[in-house]
C-alpha cells in the first residue's frame, strides 16, 4: 500500500569530501564520497574546463558551441597537494580544489592574487519531473567587481546587480527590461582588481545568471538540466578573455565578402519587381552608396520557402542579374517553418524522409508561422542539415542570390503562450536524442549552420553571406546577425548601441540593429542619428516592418537624405579600415567594437560607460542619443585624440562636451593612428581604386597600424594571397618616421598611397623616402597638400626645420 504520495524535497545537494584523485594527461578527476566527480581539463595555461557529474559517471561529451579548431596546449602543468587542497599550477593560473568540499579557488600564477572563488560552489537539485538535475554554481563576488557579456541583453553593459535568463525568444518590440530575447550566449567576463576573467557556461538548457542581484556578494549561474560544465578563461586583459572565448567557440570560418560590409537596404517587403527596382535605382540616382537589397517573405509563393511568387517576380534570375549589373547583391529570407501542403515539394520531401520534428508521443510538431500551419525540420540532425543545404542550389547557383537571411529560427511559433515548441518535442542532437528543453537554444544556430553550408557550397568560389536572428555561442562561425524586432524610439537607439557592443564582447562582432527601428516610424532626426551610429556597426542595414511608412534614406526631408548620404559615404571611405578590423577578428578573434572598459579596463571610469566605443582599433565614436541635441558630454578615454571633424587635439581621461549638431556626431581618432580610406564608391568594386588614402595622425611617440587587403571575396587569402601592411609610426619633436612592413603574396590593385598628415608640430625641412632625400619641389603633392608615394615604400622620414 502506498501511503506517502508527497515528493521528497531534498533541496540543494552538495559534494562531500574528495576520496579519490586521478590524472589522465591533461584531465584530472576528483571524486567525492557522495559520487560527485569534478573533471578538470587544462586546455591552455589560461583556459580550464570544469565539468561535474553527480552519479559517478559522465554522459557522452558533446557540444555545439566548441569548435574543433580551438587552440589547445599549455606550457606547464603541475599537481601538488597539501592538507587542505589539491593545487594545480599552469604558467598563468593556480587552481585550488578543496579536499573537504570540492570548492574551487583560482589565483593569478604571477602574483598569487585571488581571481575567482567558489562561494557555495557546485550544487544541484534533483529534477523529479524531467530526471537529472538542476545544476548550480555560486561564486563569490566583490564590491568592486563588474560583469559584461551575455550576448544581446538590451540592458546596461555592466550587469552587476542584475539577473538574466538564456532562452532564445522571438521578442517583437522588446524593451530595455525584456529578458530573455533572441540569443543565448551564456558567457560573461568578470573584472575585479583590474584583472579580467571569463566564464562560459556551455549548457544549452534554459540557464540563468545572477550577478550579485539576489545576494550582494554572490554571483551564480544555473540551468534547468544538463551538466554543470563551464570554462574558466583568464586574461588578465579583457581583450584576451574575449579572444580566448572566441577561439574556443570559433572565429568566423572566413572573412565576409567586402560587399557585405557595405550598406544594406531592407523592408518587409519590397515587392513586386518594379518596387525593388524603384528602390535600387533611387539609390543610384541620389548617389547614396548601397550594396545589398533584401527580399522579405512576400517574394515567396504563399510564404513557402524556396518558391517564388511569379506574379510579383516573374523572372527572378533576370531581375537578380539586372540588380547585380547595377552593383546590388540580392539577399532573400528563408524561415524554418515549412507549410503543410502536399503539393509543395519541400514539404513532401521532408515528410517522406522523416525530417520534421515530432512530439514525444509521435505526432509532428505542428505550429503556425507566416505560411499558416507548418512542420519544422530538425536541424540538429546532420542528415537534415545536409538536405537543407542542398535546397539552396537553385537560389544561389542558378538565380544568383548572394545572401540568405534566416529568421524566426528561435524557433518562433505564433499564437501560443510560450512562443515556441513545447518542451516535449524530440530532437536528434547529433545522435544524442533529447527534448526541446535541451535543443531549443541551438535550433536557430543549427538552421543557420545548414544554410551557411548550402551557401558555402553553391556560392563557391565566392564567400557565403548569412544573417540569423537566433543564436547560441559559436553561431559566429557561420553567420552575421541582427538584433531583431526593435522599435523606432530614442530608447531603442540606446539599446542598439549597447547590443552591438555587448555582442562584440560575446565573441559575435558581425552584428547590427534594424537601423531606424523595425516597429513604428522614426522622425527624420531619429533616423539620422541612428544612421550615424549604424555606419559604425559591423553589420549595417536599414530595415522596417513597413506598416508605418517608408524608411529609405529619402523618405524624410532633403536635409536628412544629405546627412545620411554623408555618413554612408564615410562608411564606404572607411571600408579598408573596417575590412582590416574584420581580418583581425577572423584571424585572432579580436572584437571589432570595443566598449571603453574593453579598451582600457585599468581606468575605472570606463567600467560603467555605455555610450562611447572604439570602432576597430583607433576610432572613438559616441552616438547622439537625445532629441534636439546640439552635442553631448562624453568620456574620452586616456591618451590624446583628434576630433575627426575639426582635427583639434584633445587629452583624454575626462568627460568633455562635444558639439554635434544634426550633421555631425562625436568621432575621434587616436593619435598615432594611420587610417586607410577608399574613395567614395556607390558600391564595392564600382571603381578601380588605384590610390588609397592614409590619414596620418601625428603622435610624439610610437604607434602601430595595419592594413589588410585581398581579392575582397573568394578563398585565395587563405592560401597566402593577401597583403598585410604594418605601419610603424614614430613621432619626435622635429621628425616623423613611418616604416612599412609587408607580408603576404597578394598584389594590391592600388599603386600609391595618398598621405594626409594631421597635427604635424613642425614645418617640413626635408623629406626622405627609403633613405633618399626628395626635394620638396619634386614631391608629388596634390591640391590638398597631400603626399603621394609608392605603396611599397619602406620608410618615410619627414624632418622638421
Ligand atoms: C520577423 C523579423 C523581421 C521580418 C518579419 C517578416 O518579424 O524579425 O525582420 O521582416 O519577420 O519576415
Amino acid at each position: 500500500m502506498i501511503i506517502n504520495t508527497e515528493l521528497e524535497q531534498k533541496g540543494n545537494l552538495f559534494p562531500s569530501n574528495i576520496i579519490a584523485f586521478k590524472k589522465d594527461v591533461d584531465t584530472l578527476y576528483f571524486s567525492t564520497d557522495n559520487d560527485v566527480v569534478l573533471q578538470l581539463t587544462v586546455l591552455r595555461d589560461s583556459v580550464l574546463r570544469f565539468r561535474y557529474t553527480t552519479t559517478g559517471t559522465f554522459d557522452k561529451d558533446f557540444s555545439y558551441a566548441i569548435t574543433k579548431y580551438a587552440s589547445t596546449g599549455y606550457n606547464q602543468l603541475t599537481i601538488e597537494e597539501d592538507e587542505i587542497n589539491y593545487i594545480i599550477t599552469t604558467s598563468k593560473l593556480i587552481c585550488h580544489i578543496a579536499k573537504e568540499d570540492l570548492k574551487v579557488s583560482l589565483y593569478d600564477a604571477k602574483d598569487n592574487e585571488l581571481i575567482n572563488q567558489d562561494e557555495a560552489g557546485f550544487h544541484w537539485e534533483e529534477s523529479y519531473e524531467f530526471g537529472g538535475n538542476i545544476v548550480k554554481m555560486s561564486k563569490a563576488s566583490h564590491d568592486g567587481e563588474s560583469y559584461y557579456g551575455l550576448g544581446d541583453k538590451p540592458n546596461h553593459l555592466n550587469m552587476k546587480g542584475k539577473r538574466y535568463q538564456n532562452w532564445v525568444t522571438d521578442s517583437y518590440a522588446y524593451g530595455k527590461d525584456t529578458d530573455p530575447i533572441y540569443k543565448a550566449i551564456p558567457f560573461y567576463t568578470g573584472l575585479h582588481n583590474k584583472k579580467a576573467y571569463g566564464i562560459f557556461f556551455d549548457n544549452t538548457f534554459r540557464s540563468y545568471f545572477d550577478f550579485s542581484h539576489e545576494r550582494r556578494n554572490v554571483t551564480s549561474f544555473w540551468a534547468d538540466g544538463g551538466e554543470m560544465n563551464y570554462y574558466f578563461i583568464y586574461g588578465p586583459q579583457m581583450q584576451d578573455v574575449i579572444e580566448s572565448y572566441t577561439d574556443l567557440t570559433g572565429k568566423p570560418h572566413q572573412l565576409p565578402p567586402l560587399w557585405a560590409l557595405g550598406y544594406h537596404q531592407c523592408k518587409w517587403s519590397y515587392y513586386p519587381e518594379s518596387k525593388v527596382k524603384e528602390i535600387t535605382s533611387t539609390f543610384r540616382k541620389l548617389r547614396i552608396p548601397c550594396d545589398a537589397i533584401y527580399l522579405d517573405i512576400d517574394y515567396m509563393d504563399g510564404f513557402r520557402c524556396f518558391t517564388w511568387n511569379k506574379e510579383y517576380f516573374p523572372d527572378p534570375k533576370r531581375m537578380v542579374k539586372e540588380l547585380a549589373d547595377d552593383g546590388f547583391k540580392t539577399v532573400a529570407i528563408i524561415d524554418p517553418g515549412i507549410k503543410i501542403d502536399k503539393d509543395y515539394s519541400v514539404f513532401r520531401e521532408a515528410l517522406e524522409k522523416d525530417y520534421f520534428c515530432k512530439r514525444a508521443d509521435g505526432p509532428y510538431m505542428k505550429g503556425k508561422v507566416w505560411p499558416g500551419e507548418c512542420y519544422f525540420p530538425d536541424f540538429t540532425n546532420p542528415e537534415v542539415r545536409e538536405w537543407w543545404s542542398g535546397l539552396f542550389q537553385e537560389l544561389i547557383e542558378d538565380i544568383g542570390i548572394k545572401g540568405v537571411w534566416n529568421d524566426m529560427n528561435e524557433p518562433a511559433v505564433m499564437e501560443v503562450p510560450n512562443k515556441t515548441f513545447p518542451d516535449d518535442v524530440r530532437h536528434n542532437y547529433e545522435g544524442n536524442y533529447c527534448s526541446h528543453r535541451k535543443a531549443h537554444n541551438v535550433y536557430g544556430m543549427q538552421m543557420a549552420r545548414a544554410t551557411y553550408q548550402g551557401l558555402k557550397k553553391y556560392a563557391y568560389p565566392k564567400r557565403p553571406f548569412v544573417i540569423t536572428r537566433a543564436a547560441y555561442s559559436g553561431t559566429q562561425r557561420y553567420t552575421s546577425t541582427w538584433t531583431g524586432d526593435n522599435v523606432a524610439t530614442w530608447e531603442h537607439l540606446w539599446i542598439a548601441n549597447v547590443q552591438a557592443q555587448r555582442m562584440a564582447m560575446s565573441g559575435f562582432s558581425f552584428a547590427g540593429s534594424d537601423i531606424g527601428g523595425f516597429a513604428e516610424q522614426p522622425q527624420g532626426e531619429l533616423f539620422t542619428r541612428w544612421i550615424q551610429l549604424g555606419v559604425f556597426h559591423p553589420f549595417c542595414r536599414v530595415h522596417s516592418s513597413g506598416d508605418h511608412g517608408d524608411q529609405e534614406p529619402w523618405a524624410f526631408d532633403e536635409d536628412v537624405t544629405d546627412i545620411v548620404r554623408k555618413f554612408i559615404e564615410l562608411r564606404y571611405q572607411l571600408l579598408p579600415y573596417l575590412y582590416t578590423a574584420f581580418w583581425h577578428h577572423v584571424d585572432q578573434g579580436r572584437p571589432i567594437l570595443k566598449s571603453l572598459v574593453l579598451y582600457d579596463q585599468e581606468d575605472v571610469h570606463t567600467h560603467y560607460r555605455t555610450d562611447e566605443f572604439i570602432f576597430g582599433e583607433s576610432i572613438l565614436v559616441c552616438p547622439i542619443l537625445e532629441q534636439n541635441a546640439r552635442g553631448r558630454r562624453m568620456y574620452i578615454p586616456r591618451g590624446n585624440w583628434y576630433n575627426y571633424w575639426t582635427n583639434e587635439k584633445v587629452k583624454g581621461g575626462k568627460e568633455l562636451w562635444v558639439d554635434a549638431d544634426i550633421e555631425s556626431m562625436p568621432i575621434f581618432i587616436k593619435e598615432g593612428a594611420i587610417i586607410p580610406k577608399y574613395p567614395i564608391q556607390q558600391y564595392v568594386d564600382e571603381l578601380d581604386i588605384d590610390e588609397v588614402f592614409l590619414d596620418v595622425y601625428f603622435k610624439q611617440g610610437k604607434q602601430v597600424s595595419t592594413l589588410f587587403d585581398d581579392a575582397e571575396d573568394g578563398y585565395d587569402y587563405t592560401k597566402g594571397r593577401y597583403s598585410l601592411r604594418t605601419f610603424k609610426l614614430s613621432g619626435k619633436e622635429n621628425a616623423l618616421i613611418i616604416q612599412q612592413h609587408k607580408e603576404g603574396k597578394y598584389t594590391t590593385k592600388y599603386k600609391t598611397f595618398n598621405l594626409k598628415i594631421y597635427g604635424l608640430p613642425f614645418e617640413v625641412k626635408e623629406i626622405q623616402l627609403d633613405n633618399e632625400v626628395i626635394a620638396i619641389s619634386r614631391l608629388i603633392v596634390d591640391e590638398y597638400s597631400n603626399i603621394i608615394i609608392d605603396k611599397d615604400f619602406s620608410e618615410l622620414h619627414i624632418i622638421g626645420k
